[in-house]
Formats: C-alpha cells, sequence, structure tokens
C-alpha cells in the first residue's frame, strides 16, 4: 500500500514588537532592502513549494494582516492577541497547526533562510523521521541567542541567554529559530510549556526538552552558513542582513550576465528582474519590481524604483525615476526626474534637468533641457524646446497638457492647461499658451518685440544707464 505524502503547515512567527529595534513599527516590517524583515522568510517558505502557509500576527497586527492581505495572497493570518513569547505564539496557532502532520516553524525575524536549507530540512526530517528537526549553526559571537546543550544522554535542551549559566554562555552552538515538529508531539507539550524563567516568558524552546523527555528523538540539523541564519533584532542586525542579502542578489545577477563596474556601491532589491548585459555604473540602485532589459545602462547614482527599462535604454547618471515605464533604446538624463506613471516609448529621450510626472512621451519625441512635463501626453517625433513647462496646477485641480505628433514647442513655452496642441505644430519661443493650437499651425503668444533706436546713444546724453532714468 502506498503510504499518503505527509502533510505540512507552515507558521511563521510575526507577533513579537521587537523592542530592540526601537521602533513604532513591528519588527518584522522593518524595511529590509526596501521590502519588510516579512518577505524573505515568506519567500523562501512559498519557493519551497511545501504546504500551506500562515503568519502569527499581534503587535500592531493589523498593519501586518494588511501587508498579508495585499501582497501575499493565499497566505493566512492567525492572531496572538497578547504576546506572551515563541511558545505561546505557536500554542495560539494551534487550531489552525493540528490539521497537519508537521508543522514548520519559522522566525519572522530570520530573513535570510534560503528554500533550499528549509527543503534540506524537511528530507532530513523525513528520512530520519524523530518528533522534531531543528537548525542550529555555530558562530564565534553567540550573544542574544539561544544556546544548544548536548545532553550526556544524547538529548538536546535550549537554553536562553537570560536563564544560562556561566559555563552555558560559552556554547557556540546556537538555536536557529526554525523548527520542524510532528504535530501530534508538539500537541502534547505546547501545554506543558510554563513561563517560570528569567524572562517569565513561554519558550517555544521549552518544547525541545520536554519532547525529548517524553515523546521521542530531535534532530539537530547544523547549518554551516551562519550568516543565512542571521536574527534580525537590532537596527545593527538589519544593516548586517543588508549586507548580506545585497551582496547575495548582485551575485545572483552578475552570474546571469549583469555587468556591475562596483558591486560594493550597487544595491539591487530581491524583486527586481534584470536582463543579460545590463550594465551598471557604481551607486546605481534598483528597488521595486523593476525589470531592467537586456543591453539597457544604467549611470552612476541613478535610483530606479518600479521602473520597466526597456532593451538598450540608456539612464545616464544620476537620475531618479520611479512608477515608469521606459521603452527600448529610450534615453534619461543626467540629472532627469521621472515619478508617478511616465511612459516613454521607443526612441524618447529626456535630458538634463527635466522632470516628468504622469505623462507619456511618444516615440522619438524629445526634452532634453531644463523643462517640467506633468499631466501630459507628447506624441512621437515631437520636439520640446529647454525650458518649456506645462502648467497643469491651477490652484485647485490638476489638467493636462496634449501634444501632438511631429510638434516643434519653442523655448520656454509655457502650456497653461487644459490645452492641446495639434500634430505638426509650433509654438513661438517664449510663448504663453492658453488656446488650443490647430495642426500645422504657429502659436505665438507673446509681446512683439520693439528695438529702440539710438538707445546706447541716449544713454550717455542723459549720462547714467537706462533703467535708472526711466526715459524709454
Ligand atoms: C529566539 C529563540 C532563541 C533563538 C533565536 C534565533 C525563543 C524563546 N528563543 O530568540 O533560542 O536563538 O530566536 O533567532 O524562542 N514572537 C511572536 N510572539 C511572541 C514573541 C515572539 O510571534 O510572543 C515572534 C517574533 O515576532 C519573532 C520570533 O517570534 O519573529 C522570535 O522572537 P524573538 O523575541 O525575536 O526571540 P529571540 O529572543 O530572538
Ligand atoms: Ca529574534
Amino acid at each position: 500500500m502506498n503510504e499518503q505524502p505527509q502533510s505540512l503547515g507552515v507558521l511563521v512567527l510575526g507577533a513579537g514588537k521587537g523592542v530592540r529595534m526601537h521602533s513604532g513599527k513591528p519588527k518584522v516590517l522593518q524595511p529590509l532592502m526596501e521590502e519588510p524583515v516579512l518577505y524573505y522568510p515568506l519567500s523562501a517558505a512559498v519557493s519551497s513549494g511545501i504546504g500551506n502557509i500562515a503568519v502569527l500576527a499581534g503587535y500592531q497586527g493589523e498593519l501586518v494582516e494588511d501587508y498579508i492581505k495585499k501582497e501575499w495572497p493565499g497566505v493566512e493570518v492567525i492572531w496572538q492577541r497578547e504576546q506572551l513569547g515563541t511558545g505561546h505564539a505557536v500554542k495560539s496557532a494551534e487550531e489552525w497547526w493540528k490539521r497537519f502532520d508537521n508543522l514548520l516553524v519559522l522566525s519572522g525575524d530570520v530573513p535570510l533562510i534560503r528554500h533550499e536549507t528549509i527543503l534540506d530540512m524537511l528530507a532530513r526530517h523525513r528520512a530520519v523521521s524523530p518528533r522534531c528537526t531543528l537548525l542550529s549553526f555555530v558562530t564565534d559571537d553567540p550573544s542574544g541567542y539561544g544556546r544548544i546543550v548536548r545532553l550526556a544522554d544524547g538529548g538536546v535542551r535550549i537554553v536562553e541567554e537570560s536563564d544560562a549559566t556561566e559555563e552555558e554562555l560559552f556554547i557556540q552552538e546556537i538555536n536557529a529559530g526554525v523548527y520542524l515538529f510532528d504535530t501530534v508531539s508538539l500537541s502534547v507539550v505546547i501545554n506543558k510549556i510554563t513561563s517560570d524563567n528569567e524572562l517569565g516568558e513561554y519558550y517555544l524552546t521549552d518544547a525541545i526538552q520536554l519532547i525529548d523527555d517524553t515523546e521521542g528523538d530531535i534532530c539537530v540539523v547544523i547549518c554551516d552558513d551562519k550568516q543565512e541564519l542571521l536574527g534580525v533584532n537590532t537596527p545593527h542586525d538589519l544593516a548586517a542582513a543588508a549586507e548580506v542579502l545585497g551582496k547575495r542578489i548582485i551575485d545572483h545577477h552578475m552570474r546571469n550576465g549583469v555587468k556591475c563596474m562596483d558591486p560594493y556601491s550597487t544595491w539591487i532589491g530581491p524583486r527586481v528582474e534584470c536582463g543579460p548585459d545590463v550594465f551598471l555604473e557604481p551607486g546605481v540602485q534598483i528597488w521595486g519590481k523593476s525589470r531592467v532589459f537586456g543591453g539597457a545602462r544604467v549611470g552612476a547614482w541613478s535610483t530606479l524604483r518600479d521602473v520597466t527599462l526597456g532593451a538598450n535604454s540608456i539612464v545616464l547618471g544620476p537620475s531618479v525615476i520611479s512608477d515608469s515605464d521606459i521603452g527600448p533604446c529610450a534615453e534619461v538624463g543626467p540629472f532627469a526626474f521621472l515619478r508617478s506613471n511616465v511612459r516613454m516609448e521607443a526612441g524618447s529621450r529626456v535630458g538634463r534637468f527635466v522632470e516628468v510626472k504622469n505623462s507619456t512621451i511618444g516615440e522619438n519625441a524629445k526634452a532634453l533641457h531644463l523643462s517640467y512635463i506633468g499631466d501630459a501626453s507628447i506624441g512621437s517625433g515631437t520636439n520640446i524646446g529647454a525650458g518649456t513647462v506645462t502648467c497643469n496646477y491651477d490652484g485647485v485641480s490638476k489638467n493636462r497638457t496634449s501634444i501632438g505628433d511631429d510638434c516643434f514647442v519653442g523655448s520656454d513655452t509655457m502650456f497653461v492647461a487644459p490645452v492641446s496642441m495639434g500634430n505638426k505644430a509650433t509654438t513661438a519661443a517664449g510663448s504663453v499658451v492658453t488656446k488650443d493650437i490647430p495642426d500645422g499651425a504657429l502659436g505665438i503668444a507673446r509681446e512683439r518685440q520693439t528695438n529702440v533706436d539710438g538707445w546706447n546713444d541716449r544713454k550717455s546724453i542723459v549720462g547714467g544707464k537706462p533703467g535708472k532714468t526711466g526715459e524709454v
């Protein structure tokens, strides 16, 4: 008879406040490489593809719940209304996990864990069939962690730092906070955990000795990579985790062909996708759900956040771009600022000191110098002269400017929106455009120039500067 595969639940503990972080925000929502710390253990759990996942929320749990609902459909939220320790946390979810054969407990604040490590742990658990498998690692600096105490009879217990003896404090093998339990055994011991310890908390770590004493074997899997199991408790831990993660992500992209001039000053977020032959200059940051296509180049000290950068496009640095979609063979910068839903079509160019917001720039169109383009659509092949401004805000609401294809917008044109310009139309430099300009027309909206003949001679007669005399 075929054995039924064992069912598995994954519970991610995220209800604690994180006192050592000194923050008003729950620790698991602290940003790590611009994603909440919780993003990482959840990603590892999802990538493992091993079972149902739930997150335990408690301290400011509404924020945790909102995040999960928004970003992790399919992940359940379970509440621990009072945060009385990790043992109490797991007990709070008993109704949920007792339906599974096994329970994997991940700590929401152990973000660097890889899904390969989880799968390896699971394979060992299934091969050896103990009542509990836990991850440990050996470190020169065990401070802050629970120590793994190996007992003479081959058994194991965990002692928390605050309860450890002088001798136990020297133990360098520590508990990573990642456990696989047989749920029947866990159900038996979870109610036996007491708060009889230095901090008066219900420790999940006490379940280990209880299982060892009454239920059966404990299997300890020692993880070779100690960085992977770093617990994030303090701002320093957060920075240390970012350093490890940052290197790991850059390494991944370089293996896939990204050329990174200075990996040490380059930051790429965990959700970014890069094609081969992307070239990154020093100091580049790429965050959010950005996608950079093959052959694109991002110039020094540029930041891209939730940006699609098309194949063979160039961002000259420094430029700052967010929530925008840049087509292939386009050019941006240097010193450009694009934000809030900009769409640049193929071959278009936005240049020096140009800000673009919520606008589309047509194919091969260009705005190369000192302009503000907000709430506008610019047709293909159109040239926007230096100093052009779309005056989109009338003090009450935002209005749109529409500029057609193959237009020539003279320098220093002000478009007082809502206003439009047809195809192949032109504006005279310095115009303040308040009326629509039809196809093919020239819009001039400025004073005609007056030349005052002999001005310089008059200046010498009155013996002063023309401005002083006022005799024009
Ligand atoms: C815990 C372990 C320690 C281990 C370390 C590894 C215990 C008692 N100690 O210590 O042996 O070396 O992790 O990183 O488990 N949480 C809740 N509800 C609570 C309390 C905590 O959900 O009532 C969550 C936290 O949000 C956190 C995780 O559990 O994600 C661990 O809690 P934390 O207080 O950070 O435990 P440590 O002191 O780091
Ligand atoms: Ca911790």
